[in-house]
């Protein structure tokens, strides 16, 4: 067997063209430009590339992005005060601090200053708890794009599948185990300390990987004929000295077992910068009183 290669490039460029369709409306309508700030503290490298891409995305589909870069050693009061001027300003619709922070800096403390409704990563605590509880919230990007990627692989309908999550990150496996669960998945969360992971992985439908290291997840951790979203994007050295971006999932020896998986990159990636232009364009929505249309609902 050889897995068939779930596209996310072209379904994130499906979405971005919707995006832009109704940043369009809201202008042509309502007069309104949605509005995104960006807050990058200190000068990581991965973190700036990251920053870049989300404005140059933003501004491709009409979407204003506002840029504040603070110094590394930044107080956390000052870094507070930003956010919660940022809260109070009509102009902004939705707010993002770039993570991880600077050692000295909680990141709970500072995503719980920003206001939830302008919250466009769905990390404030009222988003998460909203979500555990089945009420609607603002949803974390990567787990709602690994979502639209599994909703349309399986013509929607996810009901009754078993699931394991690999990774319970607050960014990705919490909050996607939330999501599958909602979509009547039976789900499982494994991890680091997870006794004999591959008896619990092969015997699932959906493997999603998101344990943020290279290549882990190997072909016996797969049940013959599963979906693979691999969620990873790791760089590493070849032989030859050049840097290869992988995933978390070793993606030669499992597409051989799996039935489908997301490639690395152009699979997860590009879903998750898709879903935070339309996370952005629905807190424009909320903030205005405006109903969103289904589609940007997740
Ligand atoms: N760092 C890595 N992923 C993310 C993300 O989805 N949102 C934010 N704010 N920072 C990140």
């Amino acid at each position: 067997m050889t897995a068939s290669i779930i596209d996310g490039k072209a379904l994130a460029e499906k979405l971005r063209e919707q995006v832009a369709e109704h940043v369009a409306l809201l202008k042509s309508n309502r007069d309104l430009t949605p509005a995104l700030a960006v807050v990058l503290v200190g000068d990581d490298p991965a973190s700036q590339v990251y920053v870049r891409s989300k404005g140059k995305y933003c501004r491709e589909v009409g979407i204003e992005s506002l840029e504040f870069k603070l110094n590394a050693n930044v107080r956390e009061d000052e870094l507070v005060a930003l956010i919660k001027r940022l809260n109070h300003d009509n102009h902004v619709n939705g707010i993002l601090v770039q993570l991880p922070l600077p050692s000295h800096l909680d990141p709970a403390t500072i995503i719980n200053v920003i206001d939830p409704q302008k919250d466009v990563d769905g990390f404030h605590v009222t988003n998460a708890g909203r979500l555990a509880t089945g009420q609607d919230s603002l949803v974390p990007c990567t787990p709602l794009g690994c979502l639209l990627l599994l909703l349309r692989h399986y013509d929607q309908d996810l009901s009754g599948l078993n699931a394991v999550v690999v990774g319970r990150s607050n960014i990705v496996g919490k909050p996607l185990a939330q999501l599958l669960l909602r979509e009547n998945c039976s789900v499982t969360i494994v991890h680091s300390r997870t006794r004999d992971i591959e008896d619990i992985t092969r015997r699932c439908d959906i493997l999603v990987a998101a344990l943020g290291r290279p290549q882990v997840v190997k072909e016996n951790w797969v049940k013959p004929g599963a979906t693979i979203i691999d969620v990873g994007i790791n760089r590493i050295q070849q032989e030859d000295g050049k840097i290869k971006l992988v995933g978390d999932v070793d993606f030669d020896s499992v597409h051989h077992v799996a039935d489908a998986i997301t490639p690395v990159p152009g699979g997860v990636g590009p879903m998750t910068i898709a879903c935070l232009l339309a996370n952005t364009v629905r807190t424009c929505c909320i903030g205005n009183a405006i109903n969103a249309p289904a589609w940007l609902m997740d």
